[in-house]
This record gives C-alpha cells, structure tokens and sequence, in this order.
C-alpha cells in the first residue's frame, strides 16, 4: 500500500504531517513515498512538478496533497500544479462532502457532496493574451464524455450513500452549449438511476439556497469552476475551511486534497487547522483503499476531539491549540 505524499507549500507543509501520522496508526503497512510540488519548488528549479513527483504519484496510484500556492497574475513557465496532477493522474471526480461537525460554526443538518468535474471547463487553462495584454480570452470546455463520467459518479455515491437527490448546477441559460450540454447529457445519464431524484438549478441561484437553506441539498453535480466556488461556499456552514475535506478521485487513483488552499496569512506559526486534511485522508481510505471501517474510525476520532471543545484557532477566532497538539490527540485515540 504506498502513498505519495506531497505537502506543497505554506500551510500544507503544517497539516500534512498529521494526516501521514493519522494513516500510520490506522494502516501500519502503508509506505509514503516524498514528493515535492508547488510555487517553492518552481522557484528554487523552475518547475512546480516535476516529471519525477508525476510518476512517483502514478506508481503509487494514491497521492495524500496539501497545498499550493498560486499567484493571480501571469507566470511565464508557470502553472497551479494540482490542476496539472489532476489531469495528468485522471482524477476526474471531486468529491467534496460538507457535513455538520460539532463546533459552533457549523449548521445542524447539512449534509452534502458537491461533485465537480475536475478535467474541463475553464480550468483547462487555455487562455491567451491580445491588444498589448488588454484583452484576456479563455475556452471553457465540457464534452458529453467528462459529463457522462462524472454524472455516473455522483448517482453512484447517491446510491452508495444512501442519498435521495442529484441536483444538477450550471448556467445553460446563458451558456447554452457548454453548461447547456452539461445539462442536458446530465439528465440522459439520469434515467440509469431512477431511483434517484433529480432536479437543477441555475448557479447563482443554487449560490443563494446554498446559503439559506443548506440542508435542502443533497448530492450537487456541477462543472468545474462552479464546483471550486460552491465548495468553499458550502465549508462555512461545515464549521470552516481547516475542516473541509475533498478527494480526487479516478478509475484505480485518488489524490486526497483538503478545500483549502497554503493560507499564507497564517502560514508558519503552527496553527492551522490540520482537520481537513485528516478527513481528506479518511475519504482515500474509504473510497479508494475501500476501507469504510478504518475511515470510520479516522471520523469518530475527530469528532470525538471537536466535541470535547479541542479546537485550532480558526474555529472560534481566539486563541487555540496547535496544529501539532490537536494532531497529536487524534494520533493518540487511534493509536
Ligand atoms: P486559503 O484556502 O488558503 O485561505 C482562505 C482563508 O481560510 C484564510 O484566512 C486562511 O487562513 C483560512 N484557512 C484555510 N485553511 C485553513 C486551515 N487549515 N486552518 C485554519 N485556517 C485556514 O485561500 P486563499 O487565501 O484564497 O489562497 C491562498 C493561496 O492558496 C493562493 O495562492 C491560492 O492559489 C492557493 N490555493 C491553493 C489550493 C490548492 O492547492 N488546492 C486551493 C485554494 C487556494
Ligand atoms: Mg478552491
């Protein structure tokens, strides 16, 4: 069972190592393979990841992520290093569960997976550049292919889940035919399940019941770039971006990958939240390692941890334990 273990840069340096320490008292037989990515390592070589971090990835066919950071502005050489792994290990589905844990921040009843194609749409960062860099265009792809896929998958984990309803988000209306044919062949792959509801909404209205009515959704199948908003979006009403987990996920590979991103603003004083890289690492376990046992294991751990009230700083905005010491009590109970 080996593992590919990227920490990337700022706070993913700080959490992953929690989540490797986790794995290890659950699955001993586990070996972690090293490998480096992100905008230090671009710095320091010229290349955010490396041919070498690729295969060592592929070798291993499950890669536990932390972070990178990425600038908003042109980089020539450039470019955000998990979008690059996604694609090149195939992970096409991520799986983006929010579900009430017990801190105050959180919102009883939710209980939702935002599903986002993870291949196309506008991430496929074919952008360029005209009118002396006055004028930016970029290709926003869907293919009845990726959409077919990825629709699969969310009925799917609506069936092994136990889950009741796909609610399909996009924009047809004004993007007839890219969010149009996401719809549409949506609703045709549909009719394999029914024995699950479906139903749509536009995205921006899905943004605003999101908001105020979070438990009236279920399952959200959705394109790329709508998936990375309503995603964080939906981590509020979880208790926060440090308890939000994600994994990417393929045929026979999973990159596990917390929501959030290197938090540069409270990167290196060793107090971020190492929980949702924890439960990233709970769902490789459970979806890839198909483990359901041990990940259950891994989730009663840190609910049992946020019920006692150990809490990281970001969950109620004073003064809280640290990364290491919160790490330390879920490595304890699972050990
Ligand atoms: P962010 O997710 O890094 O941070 C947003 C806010 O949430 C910050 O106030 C941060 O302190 C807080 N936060 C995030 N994770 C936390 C944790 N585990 N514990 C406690 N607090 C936490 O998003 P931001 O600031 O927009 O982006 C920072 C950098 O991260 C950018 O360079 C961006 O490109 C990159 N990024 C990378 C991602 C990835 O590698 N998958 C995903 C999102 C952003
Ligand atoms: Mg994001």
């Amino acid at each position: 069972m080996k593992l590919c273990v990227i920490e990337g840069d700022g706070i993913g340096r700080e959490v992953v190592p929690a989540a490797v320490c986790v794995l290890r008292q659950v699955l001993p037989q586990i070996e972690v393979l090293p490998a480096e990515a992100g905008w230090d390592k671009f710095q320091e070589t010229g290349d955010a990841l490396p041919a070498e971090t690729i295969e060592i990835a592929n070798e291993a066919g499950a890669v536990l992520f932390g972070a990178c950071s990425s600038p908003s502005y042109p980089v020539p050489g450039y470019s955000s290093p998990i979008v690059k792994l996604r694609r090149a290990m195939e992970t096409y589905a991520n799986l983006r569960p929010t579900r009430f844990l017990p801190v105050p921040t959180a919102r009883e009843g939710v209980d939702l997976v935002v599903v986002r194609e993870n291949t196309e749409d506008l991430y496929i960062g074919d952008e360029t550049t005209a009118d002396a860099g006055d004028t930016g265009t970029a290709t926003k792809r869907i293919t009845r292919y990726a959409t077919e896929r990825i629709t699969h998958t969310a009925f799917r984990l609506a069936l092994n889940e136990g889950r009741r309803r796909v609610t399909i988000v996009h924009k047809g209306n004004v993007l007839p035919q890219t969010d149009g044919l996401f719809r549409r062949v949506a609703y045709e792959v549909a009719k394999d399940y029914p024995e699950i509801e479906t139903d749509e909404f536009l995205v921006d209205t899905a943004a605003y019941w999101m908001v105020k009515e979070p438990a009236r959704f279920d399952i959200v199948l959705t394109p790329n770039l709508y998936g990375d908003i309503l995603s964080d979006m939906a981590a509020a009403w979880g208790g926060g971006l440090g308890l939000a987990p994600a994994l990417n996920l393929g045929d026979d590979v999973a990159v596990a990958e917390p929501v959030h991103g290197s938090a540069p603003d409270i990167a290196g004083q060793g107090i971020a939240n190492p929980t949702a890289v924890i439960l990233s690492a709970s769902m490789l376990v459970r979806h890839h390692w198909k483990q359901p046992a041990i990940a259950d294991r891994i989730d009663a751990a840190v609910k049992a941890a946020l019920s006692r009230g150990d809490y990281t700083a970001d969950i109620l905005g004073v003064d809280g334990m640290s990364t290491d010491d919160f790490a330390d009590i879920i490595c304890d109970q699972l050990g």
